[in-house]
């Protein structure tokens, strides 16, 4: 049994306390906005849907890291250094695709001169070398030599061309933009909280970077698409639906891909991927199946908590997308990393804008003051 301290500690309890820091604000930003009732995103003010539809993955980094909206914003993916390929050919190939990024970004922010302030230009490199260097660590542990970007090819198509040797047709390349685009922000969730807290200290943009990929490999983190692909290979055809879902709820599983935390209302990048899903030209084999998933869980969800909307989240559809692109599930974690560089990296601009070292107090529960035992 512990004491409560006799006396004040140094550090008085400030009330109310509120675990995981739930409803507190600890930052100030002009970046995303998060609406969970009305189930709406913007960037800077712009919906989510809009930015899908009309812009790309590096017109909206720009757009965060510079509140300036130039839709036809090129940023290429950029070389490997030297000294992070050492690193990648030393991972051994059963290494996780977060842990490869993480150490990729360390290494390379051991190879750069990353000044404080950090920059959008330092946003810029960071952003455009993680792809590259996923790619060369997704090649390597498959015996196969990485891939040189190709400065004609704008991020997301470059990502998919150093993966697999071939440009990929304008509308996979597309689907896949779309979901970097909806993956890029979304306030300030725990890799981006990670990342500030890193800034407020004055530690480098890389450094910050690396703990944000840190912290977003825990599982609470995001989600898991590949567990949406799981569960409709569990369902196997659109005439199971209903059964499975109705046996699945019974059994008290939870449906990966429906509700959110936040959004009470269908996810608005759920909403943006399905309609470019439904675009592709090469959509994945069980498209059908996944709308008629959808469908039905809607319908038995709303019948079994008729006072608790529970939709469609961004999982679902970010699953067939990167399904369909032709991702293995094991690099979905880290493609969204990749995605959330843009956030990451302009909280880090904005943190370092207006900085105060962040330094919450904690509630002391320990034993009172007391002496050495003799
Ligand atoms: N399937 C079935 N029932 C559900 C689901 C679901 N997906 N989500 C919530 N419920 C039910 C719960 O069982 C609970 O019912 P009860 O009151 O009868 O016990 C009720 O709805 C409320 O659930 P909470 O746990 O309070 O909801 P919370 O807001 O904490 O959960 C969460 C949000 C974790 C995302 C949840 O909806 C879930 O587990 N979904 C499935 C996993 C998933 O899709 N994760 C990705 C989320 S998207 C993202 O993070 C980017």
């Amino acid at each position: 049994m512990t004491d409560r301290p006799s006396k004040a500690p140094a550090e008085a309890p400030t009330y109310p306390y509120s675990p995981g820091l739930e409803g507190v604000p600890a930052a100030e930003t002009a970046l995303g906005y998060v609406d969970g009732a009305a189930g709406r995103l913007t960037y800077r003010g712009y919906r989510i849907g809009d930015l899908v539809e009309r812009g790309s993955y590096p017109a909206v980094a720009n757009l965060l890291w510079t509140g300036d909206w130039e839709p036809k914003h090129h940023l290429p993916t950029s070389a490997v250094p030297d000294a992070v390929m050492t690193a990648l050919r030393a991972l051994p190939t059963s290494a996780k695709p977060m842990d490869a990024l993480r150490t990729a970004v360390s290494v390379w922010g051991a190879t750069q001169v990353l000044d404080w302030p950090p920059t959008a230009e330092q946003a810029r490199a960071i952003t455009a070398f993680s792809p590259s260097a996923l790619a060369a660590f997704a090649r390597l542990r498959q015996g196969l030599e990485p891939i040189e970007p190709d400065p004609d090819l704008d991020l997301v198509p470059g990502y998919l061309y150093q993966l697999t040797g071939a440009r990929a047709d304008a509308s996979t390349a597309r689907a896949l933009d779309a979901y970097f685009v909806v993956g890029a922000e979304h306030g300030l969730n725990a890799s981006t909280f990670a990342a500030r807290v890193i800034t407020s200290t004055r530690s480098d943009i890389a450094s910050a970077v690396g703990g944000a990929i840190g912290a977003m490999k825990g599982p609470l983190h995001g989600g898991a698409p590949s567990e949406v692909v799981e569960q409709l290979h569990k369902v196997g055809s659109p005439e199971r639906a209903e059964q499975w879902v109705r046996d699945a709820i019974d059994r008290g599983e939870r449906l990966m891909g429906f509700g959110h935390r936040v959004y009470r209302a269908y996810d608005p990048r759920a909403a943006a991927l399905r309609k470019v899903v439904e675009a592709m030209d090469n959509k994945p084999d069980w498209l059908d199946l996944a709308i008629k998933v959808e469908d039905v869980a809607l319908r038995v969800l709303a019948e079994k908590h008729p006072d608790r909307p529970l939709k469609t989240n961004v999982e679902y559809y970010a699953a067939a997308v990167l399904q369909g692109v032709g991702l293995t599930p094991d690099l979905f974690p880290a493609t969204f990393a990749l995605a959330r560089h843009a956030g990451w990296t302009a909280h880090i601009i904005e943190q370092a804008a207006d900085n105060r070292l962040i330094r919450p107090n904690a509630i002391y529960t320990g034993p009172a003051e007391r002496d050495l035992p003799v």
